[in-house]
């Protein structure tokens, strides 16, 4: 009798928690308001949108979670590297474009590495993201260029002394199938994303940093960490990608898995060229809402990655509430355009429920354009892809990844999207 009571006590007492907000759902009003200005303005079409809050959302996020660019004028150049019109056993063409960033005293180089379908109506459309090791571990295809960059040691690809190896070709070529990326007639372009700022903690000293500081200056704490100089990055790629007659400049997709999915949501919300943006597992500081504090929290991500967002991002740490943003605002800056964001299932450190909730509350500014919205708050079946207007949405079984599967869902949006 004891027991039973005992037990209903427990019961009880763990709905009254979650019911308490443990974190599980954030009630409407407790996220900070996208469609009213900071003035108290009620935004109900979307001229004032884009005239209004549009540019309120933008510079809030700039100063207190990614930081802006500095305003410093940098060169940038952009070279040829090599070109195969019969790559991948004449299933492709292969490019390499050199970017040179240079301020006159010191420069930069980052690598975009291309391939093209062949035998195809040309302009294709393409879809641009960042690697992690260095544009040779996507691909096994010994005619890509190795990044001299510095590049994070990794046992498993045989990567010393911050250099990447013959070794290291093509180890992660399971998260980029580039023959059936080209076999459904799009094109791929990549960048590591350490030619533009290596991943550590090293003081802002190196990486596209030493271009627009003097030696030992800090950025500001309203100015840039590692992820805005990425999306950077990822939108001077862009300034080429419209130069190239083999590209659909309207029709770039913009994807990164991860820290680069973070990076991705950051680029689309930017730059308005990227005309789908694809967030896969991006989690804290990327799609799912931080109010949730659910996995990696403002904290625990800025104690770990101290250089990944602006300085004053980290005055948040343990107060999700004071933020003027969170990050359903994030996509509702993308909108209208399409956007796809995609969770695993043993990924809970990304918090899925939360990359869900976001996508479904900024589902208000979507209606401005007169585009419809995710039907409800309730995520779909593992392994289900719901798409709806210009938002795509999957939870996929298993780990923090990108895999095939994912890949075929954003190829499936972007054949609805892009004809
Ligand atoms: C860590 C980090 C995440 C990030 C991930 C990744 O897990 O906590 O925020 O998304 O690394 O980039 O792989």
């Amino acid at each position: 009798m004891h027991r039973i009571i005992i037990s209903k006590l427990i019961l009880i007492f763990i709905g009254l928690f979650c019911l308490s907000g443990c974190g599980q759902n954030i009630p409407n009003d407790a996220l900070p308001e996208l469609l009213v200005s900071n003035d108290g303005i009620v935004i109900s079409n979307f001229e004032d949108w884009e005239n209004i809050r549009r540019p309120e959302i933008l510079e809030l996020f700039e100063k207190n979670v990614y930081g802006e660019i500095p305003n410093k004028e940098i060169d940038i150049n952009y070279k040829l590297l090599k070109i195969d019109n019969d790559a991948l056993d004449g299933k492709a063409i292969q490019k390499e474009i050199i970017a040179t960033f240079s301020n006159g005293k010191e420069s930069l180089e980052m690598n975009m590495l291309i391939f093209l379908p062949k035998n195809v109506k040309k302009p294709v459309p393409v879809f641009m993201g960042m690697n992690f090791y260095g544009n040779q571990t996507i691909h096994p295809d010994p005619n890509i260029t190795i990044t001299p960059s510095y590049v994070k040691n990794n046992e498993d690809f045989l990567i010393t002394n911050n250099k990447a190896t013959e070794l290291s070709r093509g180890v992660r070529s399971h998260r980029w199938p580039i023959e059936r990326i080209l076999e459904r007639g799009y094109g791929i372009v990549s960048i590591y994303y350490g030619d533009i700022d290596p991943d550590f903690d090293d003081d802002f000293q190196n990486g596209i940093h030493k271009l627009f500081y003097e030696d030992g200056e800090q950025p500001k704490p309203n100015e840039w960490g590692s992820i805005a100089t990425w999306a950077y990055g990822l939108s001077k790629a862009m300034d080429y990608l419209v130069t190239d007659k083999d590209i659909d400049k309207n029709k770039v997709a913009v994807i990164g898995h991860s820290r680069l999915g973070k990076t991705a949501l950051w680029a689309g919300a930017m730059d308005k060229r990227f005309a789908i943006t694809i967030s896969n597992d991006s989690g804290c500081g990327g799609a799912a809402l931080s109010r949730r504090r659910q996995g990696e929290t403002v904290k625990k991500i800025n104690t770990s990655f101290p250089h990944w967002f602006c300085k004053n991002f980290h005055l948040y740490n343990d107060k999700e509430e004071d933020l003027p943003v969170d990050q359903h605002m994030l996509i509702g800056l993308i909108a209208p355009r399409p956007v796809y964001v995609a969770s695993a299932s043993e990924d809970q450190w990304a918090d899925p429920e939360g990359e869900y909730l976001s996508l479904y509350h900024s589902g208000s500014v979507y209606n401005l354009y007169g585009l419809e919205n995710l039907r409800s708050d309730t995520m779909p079946e593992v392994n289900q892809s719901q798409t709806i207007g210009n938002m795509g949405y999957h939870i996929r079984s298993g780990k923090h990844d990108l895999t095939l599967f994912d890949w075929e869902k954003y190829m499936d949006f972007a054949d609805v999207q892009f004809n």
